[in-house]
């Protein structure tokens, strides 16, 4: 274990004390800028060509959810900036954000703080290969079986890295540098975070939860803007929202409603409507906030446990 440096503030440098000994130095921390109106004109002009390529030759805008309903919700496209999704323990949340980073259509960065690489890798290969999870684990395979699977998984997700921060933490400086080298030469990466709440916990800081959360999500917000793209949040529940969801229901710390750019709650569906298929769960996404269209869509999927896969069934 290397040794945790102590912090006293809970600034948005507050998590980059504590890096891998091949991380890169921090750079120092943004000035502000003052901006006559005339100087956003460049960006302007190329947002302008970025959407016109877009619509015009199908040139990806930035990375798609991949389910129709809430890519129509979030305006096409997750938009630079930090999207969370929460929802309370076993809801899916790693299983829709696996599944949003493997069919985002651009490159992605998965930073797992809580669940392990392989079984990551076998939660895609249950989806992509339509093998239940079970079987993949109780030896009724042969292995060759097992890793032809396995290949075919990762073959249909070529885009997709993942950084293993279950042991050690990941300082935003690392995830910028890693989502660099995944993005390569094209224009989007989408970066994932599971959870929120375990990776900041990672980083040894000594702050009470709440400044060592707020100092997370400023640190995922400012990888968001140094990078020019969407950081997907993981976050956990807190107590009392457990089962009603909304707007506030992250767990610990009141800036995740108000940094996000979209904030997206799962649940099971309790009111039902035309039941999903059978061993799949009716699950609702509630788009609690957006600030690239619509606020208040429930958008209904279902959820096939066992192969740990998402499907829309649309607007509720
Ligand atoms: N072998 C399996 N068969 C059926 N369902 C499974 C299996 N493994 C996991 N699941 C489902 O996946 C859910 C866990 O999803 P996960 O994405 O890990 O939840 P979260 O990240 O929200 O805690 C479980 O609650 C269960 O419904
Ligand atoms: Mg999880």
């Amino acid at each position: 274990m290397t040794e945790r440096p102590h912090r006293t503030t809970a600034g948005n440098g507050a998590l980059s004390e504590r890096r891998p000994p091949s991380a890169p130095e921090t750079d120092a921390a943004p000035a502000p800028r003052l901006l006559p109106l005339g100087q956003l004109l460049g960006a302007w002009e190329s947002e302008a060509q970025a959407a016109f390529d877009a619509r015009t030759k199908g040139v990806a805008r930035g990375p798609v959810s991949g389910l129709a309903s809430l890519d129509e919700a979030l305006g096409g496209v997750l938009h630079p900036g930090l999207h969370i999704v929460h929802g309370g323990p076993g809801a899916g949340k790693t299983a829709l954000a696996l599944q949003m980073a493997g069919t985002c259509g651009v490159p992605c960065l998965y930073v797992t703080a809580e669940m392990r690489p392989l079984e990551l890798l076998r939660r895609i290969t249950a989806r992509v290969t339509g093998t239940y999870l079970g079987r993949l684990k109780s030896g009724e395979l042969t292995p060759a079986d097992s890793l032809a699977k396995a290949r075919q998984a990762i073959q249909s997700v070529p885009g997709l890295a993942l950084a293993d921060a279950c042991d050690a933490f990941a300082a935003p400086d690392w995830l910028r540098e890693a989502a660099v080298a995944v993005r390569g030469d094209g224009r989007h990466v989408l970066v994932v975070v599971d959870s929120v709440h375990s990776w900041s916990e990672a980083s040894g800081v000594d702050l009470p939860e709440y400044d060592r959360l707020n100092a997370a999500i400023g640190a995922l917000r400012a990888l968001a803007g140094q990078l020019g793209c969407p950081v997907l949040g993981i976050a956990e529940r807190n107590r009392a929202s457990m089962t009603g969801g909304g707007l506030n229901a992250s767990a610990g710390s009141r800036r995740f409603e108000y940094t996000g750019e979209s904030v997206l709650g799962l649940s099971v569906d309790e009111k039902g409507g035309t039941p999903p298929p059978v061993g799949e769960t009716p699950v609702v996404l509630h788009v609690a906030k957006n600030r690239n269209g619509a606020a208040g869509k429930r958008l209904r999927l279902a959820f096939a446990g066992a192969l740990q896969r998402f499907t829309d069934l649309g607007t509720a």
